[in-house]
């Protein structure tokens, strides 16, 4: 147990599962009080469990504004501030240009890119000098792969929008940078859109094929990435795409 975060509140967007879970307990473990978000209220609940006692935690569908404007009522009225806003929700597709319809690319971008915006502008108003913003992009905004198209296009805006709010935010002191991951064992693969069930052992193989490593990351091999972005160690870092990805864009 260290105190890196002591009296901080953390609010993780996304942060009952895979790499946002694996960062809440970090972040806990470093003495954080954290709020955290996602749609299942069943997870919501063993991810508290899991990280303490002060930990808040809320059902919030960042596709809808009306419930991102509720979870900033909801940290406002619990602590008044946000010191740390790690906005790490997103939702992976691997369809076929052919195949995609306009349903799937709403769902994918209106999670990704649009609700990704908006948790962030409704956060502003809690947001103050000192604080930091990490989003979680992914290596697919620099990498070309079959079937990855509409979500490579949300991440690679994502990616626009870390370098823009830095630039916007720097003048009050608010730091923004995006971690990017490459391939990481969560439930993700599991729930990606256009990929049925009997499909996920050869995506995984063909993936993992691809690694310089040879193998997936594990979702807690984010977590010191996080925290550092999170923390004044990187006091003069702002815009930055950090990759975690065993490599993986690189050669
Ligand atoms: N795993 C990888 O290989 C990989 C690679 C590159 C980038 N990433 C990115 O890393 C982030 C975390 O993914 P993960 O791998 O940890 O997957 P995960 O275990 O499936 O976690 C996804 C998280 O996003 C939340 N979420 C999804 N849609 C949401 C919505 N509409 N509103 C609010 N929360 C929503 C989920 O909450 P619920 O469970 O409650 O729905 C969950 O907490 C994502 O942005 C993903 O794109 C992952």
């Amino acid at each position: 147990m260290g105190e890196r975060f002591k009296n901080k509140i953390v609010v993780i967007v996304g942060g009952n599962s895979g790499i946002g879970l694996a960062a809440a307990k970090g972040f806990a473990a470093e003495g954080a009080q954290l709020v955290l978000t996602g749609r299942n209220a069943q997870t919501l609940k063993e991810a508290a469990a899991a990280t303490g006692p002060t930990t808040v935690t809320a059902v919030c569908d960042i596709a809808d504004l009306k419930q991102i404007d509720a979870l900033m009522a909801k940290v406002k009225d619990q602590h008044g501030r946000i010191d740390v806003l790690f906005v790490n929700a997103g939702v992976g597709a691997f369809i076929p240009v052919e195949a995609v319809t306009e349903a799937d690319w709403d769902e994918v971008q209106n999670v990704n890119l649009k609700g990704v915006f908006f948790t962030v502008q409704k956060a502003l108003p809690l947001l103050h000098s000192g604080a930091t913003i990490i989003l979680t992009g992914s290596i697919g905004a620099l990498k070309g792969l079959p079937t990855n198209s509409v979500y490579a296009a949300s991440k690679a805006g994502l990616r626009a929008l870390g370098r823009n709010f830095a630039a916007e935010f720097v003048g009050r002191g608010i730091r923004v940078n995006v971690i990017s991951p490459g391939p990481i064992d969560t439930e993700i693969i599991n729930r990606t859109k256009g990929l049925p069930p009997e499909a996920v052992p050869g995506m995984r193989s063909e993936i993992i094929s691809h690694c310089p490593m040879g193998r997936m990351g594990r979702a807690d091999e984010l977590t010191g990435a996080v925290l550092y972005l999170a923390s004044s160690e990187s006091s003069y870092v702002t815009g930055v795409d950090l990759l975690v990805d065993g490599g993986a864009a690189s050669f």
